[in-house]
């Protein structure tokens, strides 16, 4: 019986995991299937009992099931459990599942193995202080930053989340009026305002010379904040595509024991995107 994976979310017709793990099981000659599921949050808990009972191996969760997931897993990674959101589940060999949060380690992944970045000793801007903010922290403060501010348009949820990874680094939260004068090396932006072609209001001036904007959302044409860096003149403005390909492929690790090797699908995507 072939082995079954599947990425359940709402909406998920978009979704590109489907394609990404087909490719990283051809290449690394795994025989397994990866499906595509809409699945409503009230129908998560039953759907996700079915699929484990089927025989299913993993799933991958996204939105807005990630904090149901997390609720879901029985046993959780450290990463998981300072997340309080889980992206992938593992069916153990004694049938216990297993949650893991594999978005931070992807973004940090495609940061410094892909783009030759250093973030040890860096000043980090983190716009956003919602569900992909609370993933990405704990393996960005990991890195060893100088400093990382987490700027928010509440901004009384970004000194919440700054108090709750205090233990990890120097990390600071407030507004985005409070970011006038400060000088960031690297941006970051996991607000969805970016989904919907909107930006935060940011002061002019927040990034040094040479500094980097990485916006955690992707698509077809530069999004606004990627935009908005190259008109900052960052030395680069990239967006998410790398994360969600590392995250996809240390999920795939995590079930299959090998980590595919995510460089020729960057480049196809990549290729796919700038031929339209
Ligand atoms: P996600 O899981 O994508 O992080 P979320 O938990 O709903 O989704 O968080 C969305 C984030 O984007 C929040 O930080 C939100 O700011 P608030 O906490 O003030 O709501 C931010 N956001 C959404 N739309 C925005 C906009 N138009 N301008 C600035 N920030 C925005």
């Amino acid at each position: 019986m072939t082995d079954c994976y599947a990425v359940f979310g709402q909406p998920i017709s978009h979704s590109k995991s489907p394609r990404i793990h087909s490719f990283f099981a051809a290449q690394t000659g795994q025989d397994l299937s990866y499906t595509a599921q809409e699945v409503a949050p009230e129908h998560f808990t039953a759907r996700v009992g079915d699929f484990f009972a089927a025989g299913g191996l993993g799933l991958n969760c996204t939105v807005p099931l990630k904090e149901l997931a997390f609720d879901y897993a029985q046993v959780k990674t450290p990463r998981a459990e300072r997340a309080k959101a889980v992206n992938t589940l593992k069916r153990l060999p004694d049938g216990a599942v297993l949650g893991d949060n594999t978005d931070g380690g992807g973004l940090v992944t495609d940061l410094l193995d892909n783009h030759h970045l250093t973030l040890a000793g860096q000043r980090i801007l983190l716009l956003g202080a919602g569900g992909a903010s609370r993933g990405i922290l704990a393996p960005l403060l990991e890195q060893c930053p100088h400093s990382l501010r987490i700027a928010n348009r509440t901004a009384a949820k970004a000194e919440q989340l700054a108090a709750e990874f205090a233990d990890l680094g120097a990390v600071s939260g407030g507004g985005f009026a409070d970011l006038a004068g400060q000088c960031f090396d690297l941006i970051l932006n996991a607000t969805s305002a970016s989904l919907s072609g909107q930006l935060p209001p940011l002061p002019a001036g927040l990034l040094s010379p040479g500094g980097v904007c990485y916006d955690l959302a992707y698509g077809n044409q530069p999004t606004a904040f990627v935009r908005w860096g190259q008109a900052q003149g960052a030395a680069h403005s990239l967006d998410g595509l790398g994360m969600l390909i590392e995250q996809a492929a240390e999920a795939f690790r995590l079930w299959r024991g090998i980590r595919p090797d995510s460089a020729p699908l960057i480049a196809l995507f990549d290729h796919e995107r700038t031929s339209l």
